[in-house]
């Protein structure tokens, strides 16, 4: 190894490590339990619809002209042009990611090929700041705490060789969403030569009116780019697909750093199902709202603090540590998350699941609460 490389290997196992949520699997081999509750990676627990459950089976079987044997529509311009018709945006205005997180590594490789900073507040959804580091780039922290994203921190923290903000709205794990006024602030006060990235991840969960859409903006910013996936209201996190809103010039940047075939086709063929089918996002969402109503009521009864008004997860304060009760939980079958590695020691995220498994919760986590 040169010392050159060496250098560039400490700097990377300087970067934080992505922690994803426990698999089903895992828990059940460590702790030889049968049956598990997961609420732990904000996963839709209502789909996906047989429907799209039926285009993955087609698509397995495949055509002479498509299949599984086949290199994937690189663009995935069928997808592409259904979520155009869904979303009334140009086709060329659309870039598909291996998932949403693809999207925002694409995003950082553009901005930080010389290097750079970008503006990122605290407690944000951990995959922005590790693609800013893993492609070059300094993270600028901004003020922000579990239930609050302070927007002129955002605007004052910019130097001048910032390249990228990036803001999760709705923001996981906080659940904090910043109304329509703040993104209106960030879209005009925002250097024009910064890309802004808005990460919409759980945007289909709010009702469509209410929801501060920073789509509306591509018109008026050149430097935006709008994220959405379908690994959440959609039910398709297996099959990591999700996309990208900008003007032309931002996507076909964006193609320059895409890698070929980056979306397969079994992921294409379902997203383009799925998207089209509004009763079943409109189904979730009440089914989600419901969740959320329930579990504040319960978190009353139990004395615990809840916070999150978006998205498909609460986030829980606790009395004791969030690893030693995310611990007593496992042993309880159920996984949920710890946010200490967000700098929220006393926080547990806790995915809305349905009514049985919120009652499998309680019931597990209620002798520790009290
Ligand atoms: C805010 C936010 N953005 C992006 C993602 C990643 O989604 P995907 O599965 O599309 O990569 C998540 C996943 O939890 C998220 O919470």
């Amino acid at each position: 190894m040169t010392g050159a490389a060496s250098n560039n290997f400490e700097l990377l196992e300087r970067i934080p490590l992505y922690v994803p949520g426990k698999p089903i699997q895992e828990v059940k081999r460590e702790y030889g339990l049968d049956h598990i509750i997961k609420l732990a990676s904000n996963e839709n627990p209502w789909g996906p619809t047989p429907a799209v459950k039926a285009k993955i089976i087609d698509a397995v079987n495949g055509t002479d002209d498509e299949g599984v044997g086949l290199y994937p529509v690189s663009d995935g311009f069928y997808l592409r042009k259904a979520i155009s018709e869904c979303r009334r945006i140009k086709l060329e205005q659309i870039v598909l990611g291996n998932g949403s997180a693809e999207i925002i590594e694409m995003a950082a490789k553009a901005c930080f090929i010389a290097g750079g900073s970008a503006v990122i507040p605290r407690h944000s959804f951990a995959i922005g700041g590790i693609s800013v580091q893993t492609a070059g780039g300094r993270i600028i922290e901004t003020h922000a705490t579990a239930t609050e994203v302070d927007v002129e921190a955002i605007l004052k923290a910019i130097e001048p060789d910032t390249k990228m903000v990036y803001i999760a709205n709705a923001n996981n794990p906080t659940g904090v969403q910043i109304g329509r006024d703040g993104i209106a602030m960030l879209v005009k006060e925002i250097r024009d030569d910064i890309l802004l990235v808005v990460d919409q991840a759980y945007a289909e969960y709010s009702e469509p009116g209410d929801f501060p859409d920073a789509a509306n903006y591509l018109g008026e910013r050149e430097n935006l780019l709008v994220l959405h996936t379908f690994s959440k209201i959609y039910a398709l996190a297996s099959l990591r697909i999700g996309y990208g809103l900008g003007n032309e010039r931002m996507i076909t940047l964006m193609e320059r750093v895409r890698s070929p075939f980056n979306t397969n086709h079994i992921a294409q063929v379902a997203a383009e199902v799925a998207i089209r089918d509004k009763e079943f996002v409109a189904f979730c969402r009440e089914k989600n709202r419901q969740a959320r109503d329930a579990f504040f009521v319960e978190a009353a009864k139990h004395r615990c603090t809840v916070s999150s008004n978006a998205g498909n997860f609460v986030l829980l304060e606790t009395a004791i540590p969030a690893p030693d009760l995310f611990q007593y939980l496992l042993k309880k079958s159920v996984i949920v998350r710890p946010m200490h590695g967000y700098g929220l020691p006393m926080h547990m995220r806790i995915t809305l699941g349905r009514p049985e498994e919120m009652e499998a919760f309680w019931a597990a986590a209620a002798p520790i609460l009290v």
